[in-house]
């Protein structure tokens, strides 16, 4: 069972995004401030597009907190769509109000519209984008600022770093990239790294495949939009195993390594070096110069739909796995060592290091 358990809700331009989490032992210290900060760190980064000027996102906590300390209730997290007024209508619940405008039937090659629209059987596809667009990811980086507080407790940081945009290798010329990028109506991916440090050994099990903290945190930044390739450590392809494996050596009695190709995971569980996440991001699929593609009502060939779009989200992208990451460590330490408040928890963590 999972310990540390949340849903999201809420659409791209609909009033708001909703999160319950729940499984948050007591006594833990949530600072809305930190939460925003990390809001903010998400929306920006080169590239991103004109909705990240119009909306400065701001949580609010409807329950579990008090006084600014977790009580072990769900934790109810909420954050207004500031664009919501100009969609009213078109995002209205209300049978009454039902209309087509900002409705579009033009797929967008490698989004969601295609696949989605037929599933869900759905004519007007912005039924689809307003739940696949990647504005909930802002909930889930807030989601994500919860769990890290309560890492931070324990002694674990994060970090990470942008490591290529679309074919720039050094950080001097990513913005390049993007203006080029951006003036030719194109998009641009990239790669990221994350990196979690202070992590108690053990988290994670080799006894069974759906238990291996490599699999679990794979899937996590896997299923972020547009993420479509994930490494744990140094990709190993090419090494011999003498030149990858992280070898051990005695330092006053300790077990230290001198290397962490294996990125801090070896058979599912952490070994006690750096968690090193990696994560390829593929181009925005919404394009300024749209592509080819074929409308669902007219069955036509014609151009993709077009609306506000980032040209490349890679840093934003960053702060989304850091967040997803973030929120399978917590799991994880509470199926490790259990424990309902925030004494028993560090007493319990703290005896294992
Ligand atoms: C932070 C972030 C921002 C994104 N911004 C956009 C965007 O502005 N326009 C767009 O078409 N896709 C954007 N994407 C990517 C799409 O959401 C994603 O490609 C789409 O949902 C299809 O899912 P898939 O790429 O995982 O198959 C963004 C992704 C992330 C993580």
């Amino acid at each position: 069972m999972e310990k540390f358990r949340f849903l999201t809700s809420g659409e791209s331009h609909g009033k708001g995004l909703t999160a319950i989490i729940e499984g948050i032992p007591s006594g833990f210290d949530i600072n809305p401030d930190f939460i925003n900060e990390e809001l903010k760190r998400r929306q920006q980064g080169y590239g991103r597009g004109a909705r990240m000027k119009i909306e400065t996102d701001t949580v609010e906590i409807l329950s579990g907190v008090r006084f600014g300390k977790t009580l072990g209730s769900p934790v109810t997290l909420f954050i207004k769509n500031k664009d919501f007024e100009n969609w009213e209508k078109i995002m209205s619940t209300d049978p009454q109000d039902y209309t087509e405008d900002k409705s579009f039937s033009a797929y967008r090659p490698g989004h969601a519209d295609f696949a989605g629209s037929i599933k869900y059987n759905q004519k007007d596809l912005r039924n689809i984008l307003e739940r696949s667009s990647a504005r909930q990811t802002a909930m889930e980086v807030a989601v994500g600022a919860v769990a890290k507080q309560i890492l931070d407790k324990l002694g674990i940081s994060c970090s990470s770093k942008i490591l290529q945009i679309g074919k720039a290798v050094n950080p001097e010329d990513f913005h390049q990239e993007i203006d080029t990028a951006k003036e030719a109506g194109d998009t641009l991916g990239g790669k990221i790294e994350v990196v979690y440090s202070g992590l108690p050994i053990g988290l994670g099990s080799h006894v069974h495949w759906d238990r291996k903290l490599d699999g679990r945190i794979a899937q996590a930044v896997m299923s972020i939009p547009a993420i479509k390739s994930v490494e744990i450590g140094d990709n190993p392809l090419g090494f011999t195993g003498s030149e990858y494996h992280d070898e051990m050596y005695l330092e006053d009695g300790k077990v230290i390594r001198k290397t962490n190709h294996a990125g801090g995971l070896e058979g599912g569980m952490t070994n006690g070096e750096n968690l090193v996440v990696r994560a390829v991001m593929k181009p925005i699929p919404t394009l300024r110069k749209p592509l080819n593609t074929v409308d669902s009502k007219s069955m036509q060939e014609t151009q993709a739909h077009f609306e506000r779009s980032d040209t490349c989200a890679v840093e934003a992208c960053a702060v989304v796995a850091e967040a997803r990451i973030a929120c399978v460590l917590v799991n994880e330490i509470l199926l490790k060592f259990g424990g309902d408040s925030l004494e028993e928890i560090l007493k319990r963590v703290n005896c294992e290091r």
